[in-house]
């Protein structure tokens, strides 16, 4: 677990600060998950999956550890979650992405203009911040901070 929130930290902006009884409740919560390692047992993946198993599965969390990337692992990490029966039984699979739009679309998602990305944060403090420009990209075009992807089953 302290792995686990130690790669949040250090990749995902969004996902910094997370407690470990917040990260326990989240993978509990959470439909579908699957997990990256080297062989001396140091997690450098990370993906998860929320989904009703029929109608709509929402991925999550998407993360590879800066001295693995661009080798292949984010690609199998995604096609494994979304080969898990709770993911691939779905007719549509969303995510959102504020800088990983063409790592997404080499694996089949399309953007999507026609609906907007809408939230409510909760009142309890613990809602994560809208900060785009954490990510290095900024709201360069003044459009939204993420962008909305869905994969439609063949
Ligand atoms: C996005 C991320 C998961 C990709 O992992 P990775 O292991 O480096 O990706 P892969 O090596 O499997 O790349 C697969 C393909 O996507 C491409 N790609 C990878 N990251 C990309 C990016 N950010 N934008 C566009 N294309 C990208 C690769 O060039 C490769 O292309 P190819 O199949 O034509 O060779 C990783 O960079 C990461 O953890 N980023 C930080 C967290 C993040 O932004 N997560 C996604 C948020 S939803």
């Amino acid at each position: 677990m302290r792995q686990l929130q130690r790669l949040l930290n250090q990749h995902c902006f969004w996902a910094r600060d997370r407690s470990l009884s917040g990260l326990q409740c989240m993978l509990r919560g959470s439909s579908a998950i699957v997990t990256a390692w080297r062989q001396d047992d140091t997690l450098v993946g990370f993906a998860r999956a929320t989904s009703d198993g029929v109608y709509r599965a929402v991925l999550w969390d998407v993360v590879i550890a800066n001295d693995e990337k661009g080798q292949g692992l984010g690609r199998r990490l995604v096609e494994t979650l979304l080969s898990d029966p709770r993911v691939a039984g779905c007719e549509r699979t969303y995510l959102m992405t504020s800088q990983s739009r063409g790592f997404y679309e080499r694996l089949g998602f399309q953007s999507v203009t026609t609906q907007n990305l809408m939230r409510l944060d909760s009142h309890t403090g613990s809602a994560e911040p809208d900060r785009p420009e954490d990510d290095g990209q900024g709201l360069a075009n003044g459009g939204p901070s993420a962008e909305t992807v869905s994969r439609r089953l063949p």
